[in-house]
């Protein structure tokens, strides 16, 4: 089925996988097509508005555990949410950078898990490395912004711990910000208004898939 969401060429990729390549990490302002992130803006406000977003844990299994001074966030995974055309149109993105940076970094990168984030005022995210320790399987980490008119005053930064540098990025709509999980340290700065976006990571195949 064709989607109405115009989705960004191949080509538009290429910077992303060069980045990754240089120095890990990639941050791409307008990539998301600006009529695909309102409505998915207009999705996740829905959901909190909804009360379907609920608070994001830390930790893994039995090591979960929701503290909210330390993420402060509330998710919903996508694939548990109603189904709807910018939410496809936005996967169908997702798994054309993945196979991008397959081609190019032979990561075996096999599959994508997304949940929406939403901020509220007062909340972050410690600086922290998006690998769990018990589970090597998150490979390359994209968020995506959801916040039309953000402006600087407001906080909410992703904060990039870099070795040569601290990188701020606005969580303006339609920027994405793409890294390798297990080595950018990172953090979200308390903001002043709702936050909203998109934050994912593509999965690579287990060394051996039957666990021995
Ligand atoms: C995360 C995270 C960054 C952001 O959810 O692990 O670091 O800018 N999010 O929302
Ligand atoms: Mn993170």
């Amino acid at each position: 089925m064709m989607s109405e969401f115009r989705l960004p060429e191949t080509a538009a990729f290429d910077a992303v996988v060069d980045d990754l390549v240089q120095r890990g990490w990639s941050v791409c302002p307008g990539l998301l097509p600006a009529p695909l992130a309102q409505a998915l803006e207009q999705r996740c406000r829905w959901l909190w508005q909804s009360d379907a977003l609920t608070p994001a844990a830390i930790g893994r299994g039995s090591d979960e555990q929701v503290i909210s001074e330390i993420r402060g966030d509330h998710t919903r995974w996508l694939e548990q949410c109603p189904p709807h055309p910018a939410q496809q149109a936005y996967l169908q993105l997702a798994d054309s950078l993945r196979e991008a940076l397959n081609r190019s970094l032979f990561l075996g990168l096999e599959s994508f898990e997304t949940h929406y984030a939403l901020y509220p005022p007062g909340s972050g995210y410690r600086t922290h490395l998006d690998r769990f320790r018990d589970s090597p399987l998150r490979t390359v980490t994209l968020v995506s912004y959801l916040n039309s008119g953000w402006s600087p005053e407001l906080g909410g930064q992703l904060r990039l711990h870099l070795p040569e540098q601290t990188l701020d990025v606005q969580p303006l709509s339609g920027t994405m910000v793409v890294f390798m999980s297990d080595r950018i340290l990172h953090e979200v700065l308390p903001a002043q208004a709702e936050r909203a976006s998109l934050t994912g990571w593509f999965r690579r195949r287990p060394d051996n898939p039957l666990q021995w």
